[in-house]
């Protein structure tokens, strides 16, 4: 997707990811923390640079770096879909948005901030409704979202089988213009 890269506020730079961030998003992804509540795990070289270059692919697909003091520190990104209708073809994008953080980095405000300059330029480039899916007990994820301006607007209760065997409560969160 053309979006005016880098964005950036100084601290934070979202860019698009390329091959050489395969180790970098390895490194974090396969970690169990970042990996307790993402369908997509990361486990090998191969499969980071399969996320990479399958991502990168499709056009209709996002994957960007999160750099924080030009370190790749996280990976932030989605998909956009066309919304539903009853009837007229619609011509606005809608989008899924999804991100991670290197644990070492946590609680420093740096998906906070990745997903502050991503939402603007989304909706900037015609993206409509920008919707994030979380499960209620990632309660960082979900704050993330908040002060973002994202609204809660569905709890799908004991929804989908953890990991860890137990039954997630399933949120939809989102961001409208
Ligand atoms: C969710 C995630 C991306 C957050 O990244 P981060 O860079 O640490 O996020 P930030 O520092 O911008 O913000 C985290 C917020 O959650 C709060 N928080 C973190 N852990 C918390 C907890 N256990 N209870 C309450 N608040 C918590 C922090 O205080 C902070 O809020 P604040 O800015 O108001 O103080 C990171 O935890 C992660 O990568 N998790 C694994 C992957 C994942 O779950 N991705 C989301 C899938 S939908």
């Amino acid at each position: 997707m053309e979006l005016p890269w880098p964005l950036t506020d100084g601290r934070i730079t979202v860019r698009p990811a390329a091959p050489a961030d395969a180790p970098a998003f390895l490194g974090y992804r396969r970690r169990p923390e970042c990996q307790a509540y993402v369908s997509r795990t990361v486990n090998t070289i191969e499969q980071a640079r399969t996320l990479i270059s399958d991502r990168t692919a499709e056009p209709d697909s996002l994957l960007c770096a999160v750099l924080l003091d030009d370190r790749v520190v996280g990976d932030i990104g989605g998909r956009r879909y066309r919304p539903e209708s009853l009837g007229p073809k619609p011509t606005d994008w809608d989008f899924y948005l999804g991100y991670t953080v290197d644990p070492d980095s946590w609680n420093r405000g740096v998906a906070s901030a990745a997903v502050s300059l991503l939402v603007p330029a989304l909706h900037g480039a015609g993206v409509r409704r920008i919707v994030a899916k979380t499960f209620a007990d990632n309660v960082a994820s979900i704050r993330v979202l908040a002060r973002n301006g994202f609204r809660l607007e569905a709890t799908e209760r004991a929804a989908v089988l953890g990991r860890d065997g137990r039954w997630l409560d399933d949120c939809t969160l989102a961001h409208l213009p």
